[in-house]
This record gives structure tokens, C-alpha cells and sequence, in this order.
């Protein structure tokens, strides 16, 4: 489908109704917000509950500048709140009380369909907060979880919020392995999980770890989903006495009211393990006061989200996506999310249709992997559904190749809605660079402008400011409410520093005053600005891959590989795919006297798959003998990326120590590739 216009200008029935009705509007607010951050998200503060009120004076400090003392940035110091309280009895005082804060549709069509109105959510998460304290959970402590789509999962969040434990959520799809690293990592003193998921036809046991769990909280799922094709179903899930409880056990006598614990600002809220390009995963931790203004900010704004609509984001909680925008972002809005167990295929390829049909949803955000992949099927499952209550359709995760926005467009959106191209990242808290759906003229591919606070700056090879049009490194100049704070465990490494560590950006942002700040700590990126100020993201500096919208390192990938007895070397790069966005392409070089054969390739691909997760198997493990190496002994990537997509266009080899094993790498790429 050829892209047939460039720039398509917002529904006019969108945008009289919307909080931000045109672009002027935009640049109104847009520029108040960067003049006077303090004075603009304190009037945004108002509409919450603050235990102690912050001082105005102190409403924003922060230092850019290295050279005038440690990076650091506080928002809202000497005020106290807690974001549960703020989510939920805020929202019950207001007369919320009997409004549905999440409709949950399963797996199955047929599977029960549950409603939680913010009143019973409260009672839940009381409940639940106090079978926490009972465990011993105090404020500060860690607490991991590893959960399918299920209620529980934000009721044991807010849980955690309530009584200023951290939660550290590890999606469902990583293996047991990259749980038990990550919950050692935050020194986690609690587990809570379920028996399993259901995914399409079948269960998915997520209660198979015998790491060093000290304290394990189960619900019991697999089996109450109704009709239960309990056949599928193993009647026993491993299980430790003293270790182990049941969820619906520990709740059965618990006090549905627990008093908030009140947090300082500052106080962590939330940790969430990202992908960094050294291979280890990297935990982002995120405080109470900043990410709660962004959060309900960017949710509002940038969804237009009204009283009545019905939102829903397909991402799973275990994400940051889930974080800000199934959890945190909706309710501290009052509003009325979906959240669905199951996948876009099962049990047809119309489901996601279906269930906006069945819900009548307004606001639907997805990953542009699952539009393409839906795209496959052609208009006819689409068409089998109403989705005329659609007003704003989300993508994020990725760029979103113009044909897959026009398919959205088109089909779904059916020429009348908004579509909201979301960059932003873990360590961003919210969205940072987006368009608006009442306001932002849409150009398909283009993430657009920046949210309010947000100042991007383009700086060149030298690391000079690119004013107007131009390509070149992303970075950040002022601090936004949602900010990351320091890296866990990792504080001599902060923020400004970090830039510094990217090598291919280094000699650019080694010249610039210290002044510039980015967020892209472990996932550096380029931007274009274009004639009209639109900004695209173009990519990114270091060696990191987005495979359906999960990012991981090549690293974290090749360390799992060279872990195998039989192997000497490996590299891994990234190379394109027409659904997942980018998949695996893997090089690996036996040890002398090991042959290369399929029992290799399986043992590799079920390794990846046990220790990181199955998301991130490998499309292409092919035989390298050798690798192409400078002679200073680096692997010369760019050289590997042509391989892998049998360009035979590879440029300059001549600082290869041998030359020769381009063309034997060209020789021995699997048919299959
Ligand atoms: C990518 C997910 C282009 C990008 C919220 C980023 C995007 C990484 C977009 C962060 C978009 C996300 N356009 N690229 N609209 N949204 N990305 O931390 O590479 O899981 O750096 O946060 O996703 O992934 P993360």
C-alpha cells in the first residue's frame, strides 16, 4: 500500500472535543512548560492528594552541570504522597466508587469476564496489602513478581505501592532463570506468581522455579478459567511447604482496609529490569512524585481519555508500557481499561477486533509487530467487528513503518481517528516524543513532537546543537517529571556519566558543555528533525535490538550462546523482519575438533530460550569458522548485518585481519536464511 499523503490532519470531531485542540495550543502549553517547569506541573499536582504539600520553592531542583557537583534531580522534595491512595480512595472519595477500573477478558472467548469497580479494587489491594505486612513486607522492601494477565497482577502492584514495598516486575515470558537473576539482583525478599497462563490452545506453568525463593505467594488460575479444559491441566504444580501459599488462602481472613504508608517524593516506587548493551539487565527505578504527575499526565493528553471511555493497551504489565499505561496512567485518571489474557490469533485472527467490539472500546494502544502481523489476514476478520467507538489508536515500541500506520489508519482506524506514534523508553517514564490526537498533524512514521517538559536536542558528530533541520544524536536538556532516578546499585555510573560510556556518541558528547543530560542510558538513539520540526527516530548507536517490541542487547544474547561447552565465539546482530520488526541472526564459531551440526542448532536455540526467554530465540544460527575481526581484534558488525541479509554490498573490509572470511561467511549462510 503506497503511502498517499504525507501529512493527514486530525478528525475536526476529534479535536473540538479534545484537551489540546489545536497545535498552537500545543506550542501554548508546550513552551509554558519548558519556561517554568516548576510553575506548570504544580498546578498538574493539584488534582492529587499530597500527605505533606510541597514547598513551592522546592518544587524542582535539579543539576545538569558535572563540573558543579553529582548529576541529581528532585522533584515536589519535602512532599509526601502515596500513589495507591491516589489511584484508589482518591478516586472512591470522588464518587468513583461503582465505576469499573478494569474489565478483565480471558484467554477463551468463553472464559468468564470479570468487572473490578474502584471500590472493590481497593478492598482487594487492602487485602492484599495486608497479607503482605503479615509476610513481613515493610516499606523499602523488594518484591518481585511474575505474573500472567490476570487482576491479581495490579492488585499485588497497588499492594506493594500501598505499604511502600518496591516491586520489581519480571514479564511472564522470561524464563525461570532470568527471574531468579533478576530477583537476586534487587534482593528480593518476596515472590508472588501463579500456578499459569493461558496462551491460545494451552497452559503456560509459570510455577516450575526451585531458585532461592524465600516467600512465594500463588494464585491458582489454570484452573478457574470456565469452560476449564482441565484435561490440559497437570493436577499438581511443584509446591514447598513454609515456602509456598496459596493467594486465595492468605486472603480469605484479611481486612479489606490498610492505611497508606506515606512516602517522600523521592522514595523509590517501582523497579523494572531493561536491557543494557553490556548484556546485564539493567534495573530502572522509578519514584513516587515525578512518575505519578507524568504518568496521569501523558495518560490524559496524549489518549484524550474522557469520563466514559474505554481504554485499552494490549502491552503486558511486565513491561514498562504496563506499568504507565495499564496501571499507573489509567487509574490515577479515574478511567476504565480492558486487560486481556490472551493473544491476537486465538481462538481466530479477529480477536483484538472482537474484543473492542464487546467492550466498545475508545482508546486502543498496541505494538506495530502485532499490526503487521494482523495486516497479514487482510480487512475480513476487521471487518466482522464494529469498532466505530474508536477515537484514538496508539502504537509504541517501535518505529511504525508507514505502511502498517496506513493500514491501521485505514482499516481500523477507518480514516477517523487519531493515531498516536508513542516514543519513549523504560528509563522515561512516559511518553516523551508523540503526537497529540486533537492537536499534531499525523505523518506516518514520525513520533512528531515532544510531550510538555520534554526538550530534545540533536547534536552532530561534534557534538554540536543541530538547530532546525538535520540528523543526529538524541539527547535531553531539561529534567521531566518522569525521569528515572539513578541505576540501581549502580550510582557512580549516573545519568551524565553514562553518555559519556557510549562509545560511538563519546568524542561527540565529550565536547559539549556537561549541560546536555540523557535519558538513553542503555539505548542511545539518533533522531532526524525535518523541515516542519517533526522528529523521527532513526536508530540507534549501540548494539541493541527491538524483536516485537522487546528490546534486548546482542550481548545478553552472545552470552548465552558462548556458554555452550561446544562453543568458541559467537556474534549476534540484528537483521530486519517483516512481522517482528528485527529478529536474531546468530554467528557461531565451534570450538576446534566440534562439528557444526542441527543438534548444536537446537541445544543453542533451546538454551536462548530456557535463560532469557522464548521472545528471544533466534531466527538464524549459521557455522562461522571465523569471524570478521580488525586487527585489533574487534568484530566488525556492520560486516555481519550484510551477511545476514546476503548483501553482498559490504564497503571497506580493508582493516580486516582476513579478508577472506567475508566471502566464506557469504558461502556457508543456511538455505533456510
Ligand atoms: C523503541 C518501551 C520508535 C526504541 C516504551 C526505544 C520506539 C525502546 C518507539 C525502548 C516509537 C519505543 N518509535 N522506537 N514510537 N517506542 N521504541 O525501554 O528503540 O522497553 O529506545 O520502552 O523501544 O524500549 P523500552
Amino acid at each position: 500500500m503506497p503511502a498517499e499523503k504525507s501529512i493527514y490532519d486530525p478528525n475536526p470531531a476529534i479535536s473540538q472535543n479534545a484537551y489540546i485542540s489545536s497545535f498552537e495550543e500545543y506550542q501554548k502549553f508546550y513552551q509554558e512548560s519548558l519556561d517554568n517547569p516548576a510553575e506548570f506541573w504544580s498546578r498538574v499536582a493539584k488534582q492529587f492528594h499530597w500527605e505533606t504539600p510541597a514547598d513551592p520553592e522546592k518544587f524542582l531542583k535539579y543539576n545538569f552541570n558535572i563540573s558543579k557537583g553529582p548529576i541529581s534531580i528532585k522533584w515536589m522534595e519535602g512532599a509526601s504522597t502515596n500513589l495507591c491512595y491516589n489511584l484508589l480512595d482518591r478516586n472512591v472519595r470522588n464518587g468513583l466508587g461503582d465505576q469499573i477500573a478494569y474489565y478483565w477478558e480471558g484467554n477463551h472467548p468463553d472464559d468468564y469476564s470479570r468487572g473490578l469497580t474502584y471500590r472493590k479494587l481497593l478492598e482487594e489491594v487492602c487485602r492484599f496489602a495486608n497479607v503482605l505486612k503479615d509476610h513481613g513486607i515493610r516499606k523499602g522492601d523488594r518484591v518481585s513478581i511474575y505474573m500472567p494477565m490476570i487482576l491479581e497482577l495490579p492488585i499485588a502492584m497497588l499492594a506493594c505501592a500501598r505499604i511502600g514495598a518496591v516491586h520489581s516486575i519480571v514479564f511472564a515470558g522470561f524464563s525461570p532463570d532470568s527471574l531468579a537473576e533478576r530477583m537476586f539482583d534487587c534482593k528480593a525478599k518476596l515472590l508472588i506468581t501463579a500456578d499459569g497462563a493461558w496462551r491460545g490452545e494451552k497452559p503456560l506453568y509459570l510455577k516450575e522455579m526451585g531458585h532461592s525463593v524465600k516467600k512465594c505467594i500463588v494464585v491458582s488460575h489454570l484452573k478457574r478459567v470456565t469452560p476449564c479444559p482441565l484435561d490440559h491441566v497437570e493436577e499438581e504444580i511443584p509446591w514447598t511447604d513454609d515456602r509456598d501459599y496459596w493467594w486465595h488462602e492468605e486472603m480469605e481472613d484479611k481486612e479489606p482496609a490498610c492505611y497508606p504508608e506515606w512516602m517522600d517524593a523521592e522514595d523509590p516506587l517501582f523497579m523494572l529490569y531493561t536491557s543494557g548493551s553490556t548484556g546485564k539487565p539493567k534495573g530502572v527505578l522509578h519514584t513516587t512524585a515525578g512518575y505519578l504527575l507524568y504518568a496521569a499526565t501523558t495518560f490524559k493528553i496524549v489518549f484524550d481519555y474522557k469520563p466514559g471511555d474505554i481504554y485499552w493497551c494490549t502491552a503486558d504489565v511486565g513491561w514498562i508500557t504496563g506499568h504507565t499505561y495499564v496501571v499507573y496512567g489509567p487509574l490515577a485518571n479515574g478511567a476504565t481499561s480492558v486487560i486481556f489474557e490472551g493473544t491476537p490469533f486465538f481462538p481466530g485472527n479477529d480477536r483484538y477486533w472482537s474484543v473492542i467490539d464487546k467492550y466498545k472500546v475508545t482508546q486502543f494502544y498496541t505494538a506495530p509487530t502485532a499490526i503487521r502481523a494482523l495486516m497479514k489476514f487482510g480487512e475480513g476478520p476487521v471487518l466482522k467487528h464494529n469498532l466505530s467507538g474508536l477515537k484514538v489508536l496508539g502504537s509504541v515500541g517501535e518505529p511504525i513503518n508507514p505502511e502498517a500506520w496506513l493500514w491501521y489508519y485505514k482499516y481500523i482506524g477507518k480514516e477517523q481517528c487519531s493515531i498516536v506514534d508513542t516514543f519513549w523508553q523504560t528509563e522515561t517514564g512516559g511518553h516523551v516524543i508523540t503526537p497529540l490526537p486533537g492537536a499534531t498533524p499525523m505523518k506516518p512514521g514520525s513520533a512528531s513532537s515532544p510531550f510538555f517538559g520534554v526538550k530534545p536536542t540533536l547534536l552532530d558528530e561534534c557534538g554540536i546543537e543541530i538547530k532546525g533541520e538535520g540528523e543526529g544524536y538524541l539527547v535531553f536538556s531539561q529534567p521531566w517529571p518522569g525521569n528515572d532516578a539513578p541505576l540501581y546499585n549502580n550510582h557512580e555510573t549516573f545519568r551524565g556519566h553514562l553518555l559519556l560510556q557510549v562509545p560511538q556518541a563519546s568524542t561527540a558528547l565529550a565536547r559539549v558543555s556537561h549541560e546536555v543530560w540523557t535519558a538513553f542510558h542503555c539505548d542511545f538513539k539518533r533522531a532526524r528533525r525535518d523541515a516542519d520540526g517533526y522528529l523521527w527516530i532513526t536508530g540507534r548507536v549501540d548494539d541493541m535490538l527491538n524483536v516485537s517490541g522487546h528490546l534486548m542487547s546482542t550481548a545478553e544474547v552472545e552470552s548465552v550462546l558462548t556458554e555452550h561447552p561446544r562453543v568458541a565465539e559467537s556474534a549476534v546482530v540484528s537483521r530486519p523482519h517483516p512481522v517482528k520488526g528485527e529478529c536474531l541472526y546468530c554467528f557461531i564459531t565451534p570450538n576446534e575438533n566440534e562439528v557444526f551440526d542441527q543438534k548444536l542448532i537446537s541445544d543453542l536455540k533451546k538454551m536462548v530460550r530456557e535463560r532469557i526467554g522464548p521472545f528471544a530465540m533466534p531466527d538464524v544460527i549459521q557455522n562461522a569458522p571465523g569471524l570478521p575481526k580488525t586487527r585489533s581484534g574487534k568484530i566488525m558488525r556492520r560486516v555481519l548485518r550484510k551477511i545476514a541479509v546476503n548483501d553482498r554490498n559490504v564497503g571497506d573490509t580493508s582493516t580486516l585481519a582476513d579478508e577472506q572470511i567475508v566471502e566464506q561467511l557469504f558461502a556457508n549462510r543456511p538455505v533456510e536464511a
